[in-house]
């Protein structure tokens, strides 16, 4: 039923698209000047990939109550509904798009985009510790599209619709989330300002092989305010913030514009976009009310103090997990991914908000230009 549902949303949204098209001379008909949208990242964005990978259930989200408002099963996304790459397709007026790893995706698809992000991976390869697709693997599942399409479609207009295409990242929490969380000696071993540039020349290096490969529109989210989600703020004594952590954001979110722009200069024709999510997340948690929301702090689903232990689910090791009432006032689904409303509520900001969220465009402006 719900499998059915959400192919069904898939082919009317296509039939939408497809019926715009104008008639061309190859095979597949594209519609004229029809941005596609490939997504890479971590679980903010994953829609499903880390369902068709070999790891644990603890870096997955395939089961209840994931998925429950808005698509009515667990679809893999860290959400109980839609997360921001599904918000900003719909904006851009492109069907669902699929994760990669999904059986069904294919090139009648990719010329709308798809979706490589994995849940738990990082900018280096140290943070998805080889069990999730980490950013290298992504760009090489871009080539892998890109090799397709250029076989369907021709050179010339598989180029065309590389370089009119938007792909959007959200890379980096991770890699600092797993320097201060976990166990992996490389990731300690750089000072705090060392860490940060490897962070960003591991995501530079990224932006330059797609670059090579076609693609020449380039949007980000910055890092939120990590060291203070309920997941970690359950960590520490006192639940307090990790401040430490929230400095590296703070740090990354200061160096990575500054990278761009030096891009954008070494780069012909490199456009790109960074999104605010450190503030606008800020803002949520910490006044809630003005933005319509009830909690900013306490999770929706899981167990323990703000139901922070992340146990959502049951099957990261505790069984015994509690579900709020009106998930709709929540800003946090689960110990450290936001519900389907307060995605909207980001997804909308990147949409259309002016300079005090992206700079230097927002995302609509970004398709167009
Ligand atoms: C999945 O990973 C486990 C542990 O790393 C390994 O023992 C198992 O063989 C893997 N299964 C497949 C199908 O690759
Ligand atoms: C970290 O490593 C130490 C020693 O190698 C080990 O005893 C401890 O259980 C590890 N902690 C985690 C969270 O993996
Ligand atoms: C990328 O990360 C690795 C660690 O995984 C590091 O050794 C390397 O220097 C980084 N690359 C850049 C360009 O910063
Ligand atoms: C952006 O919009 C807000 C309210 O919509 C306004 O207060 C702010 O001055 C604007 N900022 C810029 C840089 O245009």
């Amino acid at each position: 039923m719900g499998s059915l549902r959400v192919f069904m949303y898939f082919m009317v949204s296509y039939a939408i698209v497809s019926s715009q098209m104008p008639c061309c001379q190859s095979k597949i008909c594209l519609p004229e000047k029809q941005s596609a949208l490939f997504i890479f990242g971590d679980s903010l964005f994953d829609v499903g990939n880390n369902n068709y990978i070999n790891t644990t259930t603890s870096a997955q989200a395939n089961y209840e109550p994931y998925g429950e408002t808005y698509f009515k099963y667990p679809t893999g996304r860290y959400s109980d509904g839609r997360v921001i790459p599904d918000f900003i397709a719909e904006y851009a007026k492109l069907p669902l798009l699929l994760p990669y790893l999904h059986p069904a995706s294919s090139l009648d698809n990719y010329i709308f985009g798809v979706n490589f992000a994995s849940g738990g991976s990082g900018a280096l390869v140290e943070t998805s510790e080889g069990i999730l697709v980490d950013l290298k693997t992504q760009v090489r599942y871009y080539k892998n599209v890109r090799d397709v399409l250029r076989k369907k479609l021709g050179n010339e207009e598989a180029k065309s619709l590389l370089s009119r295409s938007v792909n959007l990242f959200s890379v980096g929490s991770n890699d600092y989330g797993a320097r201060f969380v976990s166990n992996i000696s490389v990731l300690q071993r750089y000072s705090k300002h060392q860490f940060v540039d490897i962070v960003i020349g591991n995501i530079t290096e990224a932006i330059k092989d797609i670059y090579n490969l076609g693609g020449r529109k380039f949007a980000f989210v910055n890092i939120g305010p990590i060291g203070c989600t309920p997941g970690i703020r359950f960590q520490v004594k006192g639940y307090e913030c990790n401040e430490e952590m929230t400095e590296s954001a703070r740090l990354h979110n200061v160096e990575f514009p500054r990278m761009l722009q030096k891009l954008k200069k070494q780069l012909v024709g490199f456009k790109y976009s960074v999104f605010d999510f450190y503030s606008s997340l800020s803002q949520l948690m910490n006044n809630p009310s003005k933005y319509a929301f009830k909690e900013g702090q306490v999770a929706c689903c899981g167990g323990g103090a703000y139901r922070a232990d992340n146990s959502c689910g049951g099957k990261r090791g505790i069984e015994k997990y509690e579900l709020c009432e009106s998930v709709n006032d929540y800003v946090f689904f689960d110990s450290l991914h936001p519900t389907d409303m307060a995605n909207q509520y980001f997804s909308n900001l990147m949409w259309s908000a002016n300079l005090s969220f992206n700079k230097p465009y927002n995302m609509k402006q970004l398709f167009e230009i």
